[in-house]
Parts: structure tokens; sequence; C-alpha cells
């Protein structure tokens, strides 16, 4: 089945669109002792370092300059990362919006005692926003999937931005009413 293809993004015609391929990156590392936590294996935070990292130098590749992190959200961790395996993190941008870009990342592990393909070990979504020098949004380019699997993860990612914003727009409305009501916290 064909996916539908994103709508066009009438609002900025003078923004020509990029294709997934011409930002999708691949950042590479091997673990060191460095890297470990009290149980001997790598310590999440160095895995979220890298995701941030690889996603960074995607928005910035799509968007032609800054880009600041807004949010991450989905940070999965499927199986323990060890010393001396090969760590490489893959991101690519699956949705934009008019400032805003979501970056898909996935971490594989090559592990450096076996000849086995390397494994998925973890995978998140981030939210950069774009940013002029100043540090206030600027526009992105609109990203253009270019395969299926492209167009699943760009509606996908319409999903999650959904969601996103519902759930924030609920908890400003629950604070509100609090407020409201007289209760200070
Ligand atoms: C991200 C930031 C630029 C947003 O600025 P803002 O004044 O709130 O601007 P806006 O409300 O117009 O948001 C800009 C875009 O980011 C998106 N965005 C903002 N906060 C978001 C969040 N928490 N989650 C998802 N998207 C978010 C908005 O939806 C908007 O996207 P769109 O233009 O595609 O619709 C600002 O909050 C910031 O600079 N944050 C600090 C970023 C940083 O330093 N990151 C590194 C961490 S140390």
């Amino acid at each position: 089945m064909t996916d539908q293809a994103p709508a066009p993004q009438t609002d900025r015609p003078d923004i020509p669109g990029k294709p997934t391929s011409a930002s999708r990156t691949t950042l590479s590392h091997i673990m060191t002792h460095n890297d470990t936590n009290l149980l001997g294996t790598v310590h999440g935070g160095v895995i979220m370092k890298l995701v941030d990292d690889a996603a960074g130098a995607v928005a910035g590749r799509h968007s032609g300059g800054p880009a600041v992190t807004a949010s991450m959200d989905e940070m999965v961790f499927l199986e323990p990362v060890r010393v001396g395996d090969l760590v490489h993190v893959k991101a690519q941008v699956n949705w934009t919006g008019r400032t805003s870009m979501e970056v898909g990342v996935r971490v594989l592990a090559e592990r450096w005692n076996e000849s086995a393909p390397a494994t998925q070990v973890g995978s998140a979504y981030l939210v950069f926003a774009a940013v002029d020098a100043d540090g206030r949004p600027r526009r992105v380019p609109p990203v253009l999937p270019e395969s299926e699997r492209d167009k699943r993860r760009y509606q996908e990612a319409q999903i999650r931005r959904t969601h996103r914003l519902a759930r924030r727009r609920a908890i400003m409305e629950l604070r509100e009413k609090r407020a409201a009501e007289g209760y200070e916290d």
C-alpha cells in the first residue's frame, strides 16, 4: 500500500523542501571504561548524549543553521551496551513543522566479541527548534520523505506531535483551573 504523501506546505512557498536523505547521519563511537555505570555496562546518559549529538547534527544540516533541543521523548533502552562495543547512532528528520523538526534516532551496537550483525539497543524521538542568532525560532525547510519507510515515519511523527500538543494543553488547563480554585501549588 502507498502511504499518503505529506500535505503541501503552502504557507512557506519560498523555502524549498529537502529530502530526508540530505541530512540523514550516523555517528559511531567505541565505548570505553569511562562510559560505564556501577554495573559495568554503559551508562544510559552516555547514550543519550550521543543521541542528542547525532540528532543535533541532523537538525542543523536540515535547517541550514543552529538548532536547539526542545524536547526528547520515548528514549527506549532495549539491550545493555558494553565496553568495547562500537555504537552507531542513526538519525534522520522524520517531520517538520514551521520552526521545529522531529528527529528519529536508532542506536545500534556492534559487539566487540561477536561476529553477529549490529543489534538495535535503543531509540528516541527528539524535537529541535531552528533558531536565529538571537535564539529566536526561525522557519525550516519542509522535509520531503522519500521511501515508504520515510512516509510512515512522517505520519507517525504527526501523531506524536498531536499528542505532545494535546498533553501540554491539558496540563496547562489543569494548572489554570487549580489556580482559579485558589490552590497555590
Ligand atoms: C525551544 C525554544 C527555542 C522554543 O522557543 P519558544 O519561544 O517557546 O517558541 P515557540 O513556542 O514558537 O516554539 C518553536 C517551535 O518549537 C516547538 N516546541 C517548543 N517547545 C516544545 C516542546 N517542549 N516540545 C515539542 N515542541 C516544542 C513549537 O511547537 C514550535 O514548533 P513549530 O514552529 O514547528 O510549530 C526555547 O524554548 C528554547 O530556547 N529552549 C531552550 C533550548 C535549549 O537550550 N536546549 C538545549 C538544552 S540544554
